[in-house]
């Protein structure tokens, strides 16, 4: 949720500042500027819309080494240039860009107003630059140490002044920010891709945290504004990974990536000797892992539904109770935290503010949280009290896919951890390993025959809703093929458990509402294959996602896309590919832009 990236060294900063932004182009893309320092003035330049409409207005030869960028998804005034960022004062000499939500912005505004400001846009993150115009008196750093005590809300911000050459000064509060160190140049971004080009060296800054840049030198205080010396971490992905890499769209590279990246988050934590698994980074002792009496998930979103099949995975097989429940709603509920239970805090970003929220409130209660993430060094990972990397690799595609299945495999893995400490024998802890070290061949296979449901795709890209309908472990399935259906194509999709269809949705069934079933040949099969029936019955089109060769499923459908017969605790990791390649080629038909679409953004850093 809106990019951020600050420059300061030898080279043209424009360039780079472009450059940057289209990396961080998935944070948010509803418009893009930059400011850069030359001869003691700033230059800026925004535009609405992509980084393409920014990159035509900034000249080639423009002069400045030190410049600040940003690309905006919009939560306060409209989507304009006005509105996009940088943000000046009123004298043009204090510059500064914002991702978050100043809360009490408001009130400041007033107060700035009546002090003589003029405000050019309806921002609240304007006030930022006007308020710090009104307490400079030389030095930015500490002027931004002063404005700090006044802002109230979730900040990560990056400002320079004019009189303040080769300077760049950032404060984080809820929004990411992280410091890159090159030879001679420094950077500030709001994640890591935007830099990866340049440097792999970083560190991380905290909440409270103000940092000072200059090419050669930095400068972190904490939030008593003491100077703190912290770890320069190595960022581990390689440029190469944030590029499509011959593939039409990141979305399609990331979905063709999974048999791979499920490999990548199993490697090294399966325990054939005992048929077990290891997951370390848990930083629990056999004895708590035995003691845990219940496991509780937080998530959003997708991360949620993942968060839906694991807990009724752990629960069924690893007999202990789990629930899933959203991270925005737990946080404001005053949940009970009981004895003996771990959360986990699921976010493949681990930024994402509901649940970095939701997290801490549960700490603060006492609770252990452990996360599982993809992006090392994010906060929930920082924050919390152990957890599971996933490896997926970036994930720059808004609708999220590959993450899915590696948060899926590291549930899977715990799981299995917990079972074979209780009830499943080591004959059952074989089966399982095999069957989870079978996904990454099922689904190549599955990927080397898409054919079908491109064409399935072409057939049903024009209707105006759609039902996703699965059960028991699928039926977490089904609501994320709805949800990546509705947020690339926009086409009106509802994911159901197909046992509660009859209890109301059933009414919504008629010759140009398509339904979607999972139907595996498991314990429920049959029941599902009965709401098939009774969906058909009321001349409902059905489409039905089953096993190879299932003649029954293939009767009632009126068209059928099929996947490998495998071991039924691994349908979920089947099950998703086809509905996600599905939702990928029907706004492929609608000619939506599919890697970011509208309204949305990746990394959610807002409430
Ligand atoms: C859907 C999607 C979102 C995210 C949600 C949580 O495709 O990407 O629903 O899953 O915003 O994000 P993370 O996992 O980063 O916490």
């Amino acid at each position: 949720m809106c990019g951020i990236i600050g420059y300061c060294g030898p080279k043209p900063a424009g360039p780079i500042l472009i450059q940057g932004l289209r990396r961080l182009e998935y944070r948010g893309y509803d418009s893009a500027g930059i400011g850069v320092l030359s001869d003691g003035d700033v230059a800026v330049f925004k535009k609405k819309g992509k980084i393409n409409n920014l990159a035509e207005v900034v000249p080639e030869d423009l002069p400045g080494t030190c410049g600040i960028g940003h690309t905006r998804w919009a939560t306060h005034g409209v989507v304009n240039d006005a509105n996009a960022h940088p943000h000046a004062d009123a004298t043009g000499k204090i510059v500064i860009v914002h991702n978050g939500i100043i809360e009490n912005y408001t009130a400041l505004r007033e107060k700035l107003e009546e002090d003589g400001c003029v405000f050019a846009s309806d921002t609240d993150s304007e006030v930022i630059a006007h308020l710090l115009a009104s307490l400079y008196e030389g030095n930015l750093e500490k002027t931004m140490a002063q404005a700090l005590t006044l802002l109230q809300g979730t900040y990560g911000i990056v400002a320079l002044h004019a009189d303040e050459p080769d300077t760049i000064v950032g404060a984080r509060n809820g929004s990411p920010l992280v410091l890159g160190i090159g030879d001679d140049e420094m950077f500030l971004a709001s994640d890591v891709t935007a830099i990866v080009a340049h440097t792999k060296q970083v560190v991380y800054i905290e909440d409270g945290e103000i940092i000072s840049i200059t090419p050669s030198t930095y400068h972190l205080t904490d939030q008593r504004r003491n100077t703190v010396d912290k770890k320069i971490e190595f960022i581990s992905w390689e440029l190469e990974e944030i590029e499509k890499d011959g593939y039409a769209h990141f979305m399609e590279k990331e979905i063709f990536e999974q048999p791979d990246s499920i490999l990548r988050a199993m490697q090294g934590r399966i325990d054939h000797e005992y048929a077990t698994s290891h997951l370390g980074g848990l930083n629990m002792s056999r004895a708590e892992l035995l003691n845990t009496e219940r496991v509780k998930i937080i998530a959003a979103g997708t991360s949620f539904h993942a968060g839906l099949v694991a807990a009724n995975l752990i629960e069924s097989i690893a007999r202990i109770p789990c629930t899933a429940e959203l991270a925005s709603e737990l946080r404001y509920r005053n949940p009970i935290v009981e004895r003996n239970t771990v959360y986990f805090a699921v976010s493949q970003s681990g930024e994402t503010a509901d649940t970095l929220y939701a997290m801490r409130e549960l700490q603060r209660k006492g609770a252990r949280v452990l996360g599982i993430c993809n992006v090392v060094g994010a906060t929930i990972p920082r924050e919390s009290d152990g957890g599971v990397y996933i490896h997926s690799g970036p994930e720059i595609a808004v609708a999220s896919t590959k993450a899915f299945t590696s948060q899926l495999t590291a549930f899977y893995l715990f799981a299995l951890l917990i079972a074979r400490m209780r009830d499943m024998s080591y004959e059952g802890g074989k089966e399982f390993v095999q069957a989870l070290e079978s996904i990454p061949e099922h689904i190549r296979s599955m990927l080397s025959r898409v054919d079908t449901i491109r064409s399935l795709a072409k057939k049903y890209a024009g209707v105006a809703d759609f039902l996703f309908l699965g059960r028991g472990l699928n039926y977490p399935v089904a609501l994320e093929g709805a949800l990546k259906l509705k947020e690339i194509s926009y086409i009106h999709a509802e994911g159901y458990s197909a046992a509660e269809i009859k209890h109301g949705p059933i009414a919504l069934i008629n010759e140009q509402t398509p339904s979607l079933f999972l139907v595996p040949d498991d314990a429920l099969r049959d029941k599902v294959l009965s709401n098939m029936k009774e969906v058909k019955a009321r001349r409902g089109p059905v489409i039905a996602v089953c096993v190879d060769g299932d003649r029954d499923v293939a009767e009632v459908a009126d068209d059928v896309i099929e996947i490998p017969r495998a071991s039924t605790v691994i349908y979920p990791f089947l099950m998703v590919v086809p509905l996600q390649l599905f939702s990928y080629y029907t706004a492929l038909e609608l000619g939506r832009n599919v890697d970011q679409p509208r309204n949305l953004a990746k990394s959610v850093t807002v409430e």
